[in-house]
């Protein structure tokens, strides 16, 4: 098959863990006589520095023309005191909604060689595996423009859903559930908030159509606390943008380390954007000792959901997996022994793990 990529490596150490992440890409296109074909656009602070805006239109044109599109940080301390239209998460922003990227997918798996390095018990995050499907393109993110009222006393963000935009991602919320265990959690605040209320009222109503799927309402607070203290109680938990982006980060540190999570933002058609959940992290970029792992997985993801290229997805996973049983790991890996690796080596312990196809024992392995 042959597939027209865009990557967008954006800050910081994005650039070191999109050209690791393309390394893993061209060796399965080798081995599987596929042809993916890259071409590079900027984003972020880095679009900001070259041509005056975070999101340029010539990468939005080449994104809308692309069969699915890598991304890989953004933001830094250089431009934070930017001016909110001109920061680099912006750009960010403006893509997801460009494309109409409604539904984000964090995948939050444990390795088994990992498990110790997590600073929950092992008891407690041993075997866990959840999706978090978080809604990406309205409430707070996307209101009618913030503002500063008052002479700068009074400030306003709005947070803004139409009925639709509920039920496409709750709808996408009982369809993961549905291929997984059954499972849905529904997370909001609707002892608060007017929005919560008709979330809840429509997960209610889709709830009918999924008789297969067993739905429970939390409170986000109490799912929060849920979260580090019974992970093992969720499977999917659907949710909208701002929640979700609080609920998976937390979640993110039951693996051990943020640097291993992929995430995958799609809408229906195939169509994608595929990044890892962790940030920029300006104080380590071009020092080779970033995790590309998360940039890696969310390039399985992208071969999943956007290629129908699942055997391949599946080598890679495999692949990741064999290279920390093995025990390569990067800085940020609290591995004992074994041998750190740079960046680029870890992506080429990957590769080379890629043709070995045997079962790996990560604790979990849905990806779907
Ligand atoms: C994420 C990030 C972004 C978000 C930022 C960089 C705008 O935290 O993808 O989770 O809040 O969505
Ligand atoms: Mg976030």
């Amino acid at each position: 098959m042959r597939k027209r990529i865009i990557m967008l490596p954006g800050d910081g150490v994005g650039a070191e863990i999109m050209k690791s992440a393309k390394k893993v890409l061209d060796a399965v296109a080798g081995e599987h006589h596929h042809e993916f074909v890259f071409h590079e656009h900027a984003i972020g602070g880095d679009a900001i520095d070259r041509f005056g805006t975070p999101l340029p239109d010539e990468t939005v044109t080449a994104c809308n023309n692309a069969d699915a599109v890598m991304l890989g940080a953004v933001g830094g301390p250089k431009w934070d005191s930017m001016p909110g239209e001109k920061r680099p998460e912006k750009g960010l922003l403006g893509i997801r909604k460009n494309l109409g990227l409604f539904a984000n997918l964090r995948p939050v798996q444990g390795f088994s060689t990992l498990v110790h390095s997590s600073p929950l018990k092992t008891e407690i995050v041993d075997g866990c595996d959840i999706m978090i499907v978080r809604e990406l393109t309205g409430g707070l993110y996307f209101g009618t423009p913030s503002e500063r009222r008052d002479g700068g006393e009074t400030v306003v963000d709005t947070l803004k859903y139409k009925r639709e935009e509920i039920e496409r991602i709750v709808e996408k919320g009982f369809e993961t559930a549905k291929l997984r265990s059954g499972r849905l959690t529904s997370v909001d605040k609707a002892n608060v908030l007017e929005s919560s209320r008709m979330w809840r009222e429509i997960v209610d109503q889709k709830a009918e159509h999924y008789p297969e799927v067993t739905v429970e309402h939390q409170l986000v607070d109490a799912a929060a606390m849920k979260l580090i203290t019974n992970p093992q109680s969720f499977d999917v938990i659907v949710t909208e943008n701002l929640f979700g982006d609080i609920l998976s980060d937390e979640a993110s540190v039951l693996t051990g380390s943020l640097g291993m999570l992929p995430s995958a933002s799609i809408r229906g058609d195939g169509v994608g954007l595929y990044e890892p959940v962790h940030g920029s992290a300006p104080d380590i970029a071009g020092t080779d000792a970033a995790n590309p792992l998360g940039m890696i997985l969310s390039a399985s993801m992208m071969l999943r959901y956007s290629f129908g290229m699942a055997e391949e997805a599946d080598e890679i996973e495999r692949a990741v997996s064999e290279t920390l049983d093995r025990g390569f790991h990067t800085a940020d890996l609290d591995v004992k022994g074994g041998t750190r690796a740079g960046t680029q080596e870890m992506a080429e312990k990957v590769i080379e793990n890629l043709s070995t196809k045997s079962i790996s024992n990560a604790i979990c392995s849905s990806y779907m």
